[in-house]
């Protein structure tokens, strides 16, 4: 066996739990078929963490988190949790990993499978071959800009204000990785801001202007962000890379992701800088959320966190063949006509999480020729 990788399990809320168990699942096929040996600890994140410690997440886990070469996170929230207070909600969970490890690039491919690319809701010729990847700045702007708050007024009436802030380090990191991963794609990068009303937005243009000279070969489109909302469903072809901002890039890839078919298909790396020995902190979770209409029916799609998990195979660990092979296998179910009912469509079979799950590892078999 190789050396053993430390990740940090957060299954979360929801189906969280579910999703997360067929990741188990292709990692025991790996330590089978593969000899790559993870060492796997388990923690509490969003409501469930609430539920046992009153908060959101513990420091323990924050420290586990930081130890580990890779988080997984399942998805946080729910309906439960509505009335806790905003500061333990589920969210803040979410919220404070990102921030206390320092995870300030979110990496979110929009990928149309060739299998699904009838399920998307816009035409075909639309979305098919869609291949985008949004880099979203997640340590930043509004996000965490102080002062918030919600205050009276001196005169009377009451206000709710949020800081929109960015200083040039933060765009600096998130531009370079955007412009950086452009060049192992199709050398174009859209950044997208409100320049046009914002004075972070006019601050977000120069900076990643300033970091482009330093990537002279890759291609740089300036775009405002309702612009690039309206691309994302015009002629969504026209994007590689977009960079943007927390808040933005919340919005935004969304929207991208829906092209896809369904959120249940998407994952996402969250990257933290690299350290002097080359370390970086990491966490990988789907794009979807928790889904608590459908939690325990074992009805959830596992494929956008078994995707993550690919994701964490290729940023952290440098296997990209084996992230190949998770890859191929995923569009090998799909072809083979396997659907959870997100993805369902005429004609498929409507399976479960855990047929989908056991699906995925027999094509991993069948890949490899064992
Ligand atoms: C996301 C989510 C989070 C965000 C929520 C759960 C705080 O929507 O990861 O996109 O807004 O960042
Ligand atoms: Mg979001």
């Amino acid at each position: 066996m190789t050396a053993n990788k430390k990740l940090l399990f957060l299954p979360g809320d929801g189906i969280g739990p579910e999703v997360m168990g067929e990741v188990r699942r292709v990692i025991d096929w790996m330590a089978k078929r593969r000899t790559a040996a993870f060492d796997i600890t388990d923690g509490l994140v969003g409501g469930a963490c609430y539920d046992a410690h009153g908060c959101a997440v513990t420091d323990e886990t924050v420290a586990d988190a930081a130890a580990a070469d890779a988080v997984l996170l399942g998805a946080v929230g729910g309906p439960k949790w509505d009335d806790v207070p905003r500061e333990h909600r589920p969210e803040a969970g979410l919220l404070r990993l990102r921030k206390d490890l320092d995870l300030f690039a979110n990496l979110r491919p929009a990928v149309v499978f060739d299998a699904l690319a009838e399920a998307s809701t816009l035409k075909l010729d639309v979305v098919k071959g869609l291949d985008i990847m949004i880099v979203r700045e997640t340590t930043a702007g509004v996000y965490f800009g102080t002062p918030r708050g919600i205050e009276d007024l001196p005169g009377g009436g009451s206000k709710g204000f949020d800081t929109q802030v960015y200083t040039d380090a933060e765009v600096d990191r998130v531009a370079r990785l955007a412009f950086d991963l452009a060049r192992k794609r199709s050398s174009k990068v859209h950044s997208v801001e409100k320049a046009n009303v914002m004075e972070s937005g006019v601050f977000w243009r120069r900076e990643v202007a300033r970091v482009h000279r330093d990537f002279p070969d890759v291609e740089l489109h300036n775009m405002y962000a309702d612009n690039c909302a309206m691309q994302l469903v015009r002629y969504p072809r026209q994007f590689d890379v977009i960079v943007t901002d927390n808040l933005f890039g919340d919005l935004l890839s969304d929207c991208a992701a829906m092209l896809t078919g369904s959120l249940g298909m998407l994952p996402s790396a969250t990257l933290g800088p690299t350290d002097s020995s080359g370390r970086r902190a990491a966490m990988y979770e789907p794009v979807h959320g928790s889904a608590p209409d459908i939690a325990g029916k074992h009805m959830a799609n596992p494929l956008a966190t078994i995707l993550s998990f690919a994701m964490c195979l290729r940023y952290s660990f440098d296997m990209g063949e084996d992230a190949d092979l998770i890859e191929q296998a995923v569009q090998n179910v799909l072809s083979g006509g396997l659907r959870t009912a997100d993805i369902m469509q005429d004609g498929m079979a409507k399976v479960s999480t855990t047929v989908m799950g056991e699906s995925l590892v027999a094509e991993l078999d069948k890949l490899i020729g064992a």
